[in-house]
Order: structure tokens, then sequence, then C-alpha cells
């Protein structure tokens, strides 16, 4: 039987910000429905490759292909279209919409309904009502109608969570998701990323620090170092592989 096309994948991406190759012919292929995570040191070029993937930069060198189809090409929007959702960190929350109408204008976005009736209140109440599944997904449901600019870092995260699951992606690109959590914080939102793995609905690309928790969660880690791919195994592989431990590891990751 012929092995199942990636979801998506690189092909020698490349990308130079002036002399500096910030990802260097990095070839990484995410089978469907499986979580891979990136780890590496500060600088090593996790979060350039996701902006690489998502369309945010263009890349240099090298291709980029999505079910098979080469999309190098296209723009963030034309990719967000196809399946490829990224959470970035506050930049797509509304700051004075409440925690519920942040998601509801997020599932309007992807239900195509227009901006404009959005302020007609209860217009949509099926779409209320799903946004509130979502926020009990993500265990924000008690923080429905609070004004998204005073939740603390962890809830921020995760209505970024709910807002990019509102966008139904087939593929999630998560950068540091527990990023300026407080410690009790972190398990659940890696719960909630274990959850959304075992539905099987979607694959998964996660920038984590947090060793021990990507050990468990993951099915592959890819290790970048100064741009490039090192390693890309299963996770007891790869912890054990002596390059990695000291790129990582030694590398300043006190936090992992
Ligand atoms: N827009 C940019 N312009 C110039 N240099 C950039 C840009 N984006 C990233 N870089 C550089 O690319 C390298 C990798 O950065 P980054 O991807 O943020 O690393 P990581 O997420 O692994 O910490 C760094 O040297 C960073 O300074
Ligand atoms: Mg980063």
């Amino acid at each position: 039987m012929a092995a199942a096309e990636p979801l998506i994948r690189s092909q020698e991406l490349t990308v130079r910000f002036g002399g500096n190759v910030a990802v260097n012919r990095v070839s990484l292929a995410v089978e469907p429905y499986t979580l891979k995570s990136i780890i590496g040191p500060n600088g090593a070029g996790k979060t350039t490759l996701f902006n690489l993937l998502s369309g945010q930069y263009r890349p240099t060198g090298g291709r980029i292909f999505f079910k098979g189809r080469d999309i190098t090409g296209l723009n963030a929007a034309a990719r967000t279209h196809l399946g490829i959702g990224r959470s970035f960190q506050l930049t797509n929350i509304f700051p004075n919409l409440t925690v519920l109408e942040n998601v509801r204008l997020a599932l309007q976005s992807r239900a195509g309904i227009s901006y404009i009736f959005w302020r007609n209140f209860r217009a949509y109440p099926e779409l209320e009502d799903r946004a509130y599944e979502l926020l009990q997904r993500v265990l924000l449901e008690g923080r429905w109608d609070a004004v998204a600019s005073t939740l603390t870092h962890g809830e921020q995260r995760k209505l970024e969570i709910a807002i990019l699951l509102a966008l139904d992606p087939e593929l999630l690109l998560l950068d540091e998701p527990t990023a300026g959590m407080s410690l009790e914080e972190v398990p659940a939102i890696l719960e909630l990323i274990r959850d959304i793995k075992d539905a099987g609905q979607r694959t998964i690309l996660l920038v984590e620090h947090k060793f021990d928790m990507i050990m468990s969660l993951s099915d592959s880690i890819a290790v970048l170092k100064e741009g490039r791919l090192i390693c890309d195994d299963a996770p007891e592989v790869v912890s054990c592989n002596p390059e990695v431990l000291e790129a990582y590891l030694g590398g300043g990751a006190k936090d992992a």
C-alpha cells in the first residue's frame, strides 16, 4: 500500500534575512492527524518556519506542499482558506469585545457571513451556541461575557485557541501556546492540545519548550539548530540523540 501523502511538506525551505539564513534547506513532512513538535534554542528559526508555512514570509528558496499541492506562491489568506490555521498571540483578538463575541466573529468569518450583520444582536443564535461550545472546550465558558482585554495571559491563550478552532483548520500551527502563562495554567492548555489531537480530526505543529510535556504529546519531534533541521524522529529517538541534547538541552533552554 502506498504511504499516505503528508498533510504538509516543505522541500529545501530557505529564507535569508540579509546575511542571516534563518531557515536553511529545511525538508519536513507532517503526516495527517499527527502532532509534530518543533524544538530548538532561541533563534533557531522555529517561528520563522511557521511564518513560511503560513505564508507570512516568502521563502528565498524551496517549496511548500499542502496535500500534495504546491502552495509556495499562495498568500496567507489563501492558505487559511485551504485549512492552515495559525494562532497569533493577541493579534487576532479584539480587545474591546467580549470573549463570546470574539469567538462568534471567528465563526462568522468562517461561515462567510457579512461583517455588517454582525451587530445585529442574536441574528445568528446557532453561531452563539457554537461559540459557547468552543469556550467550553477550552475551559473558558465561565468568562464568556468578560471583555477580552481583561483576561489573564492563560485565558488569552485559551481564547486564541478557541478562535483558531472556530476557523476550523485542518492544520494547526501553535507557536508557544503556553508562553506567558502561570505554571498552574500550563497543564490545562497541553491537555486541550492533547484532546484536539485525540479527536483525530486535525494535524498539529507545535512549538513548545516544556520538554517532558512534548515528549508525551508528540508523535514526532523535529529539532532546529541555527536554521537547520538536525533531527526529526519519534520522541524516544530524539531524546537520546546526543546532538539534540547538546543543541537543545545544553543550548540555554532552561525552561525545558
Ligand atoms: N523579519 C525578520 N527580519 C530579520 N531577521 C529575522 C526576521 N524574522 C526572524 N529573523 C531572524 O531569524 C532567526 C530565527 O528567529 P526565530 O524564527 O524567531 O527563532 P525561534 O522562534 O526559534 O526563537 C533569528 O536570528 C531572527 O533574528
Ligand atoms: Mg519563536
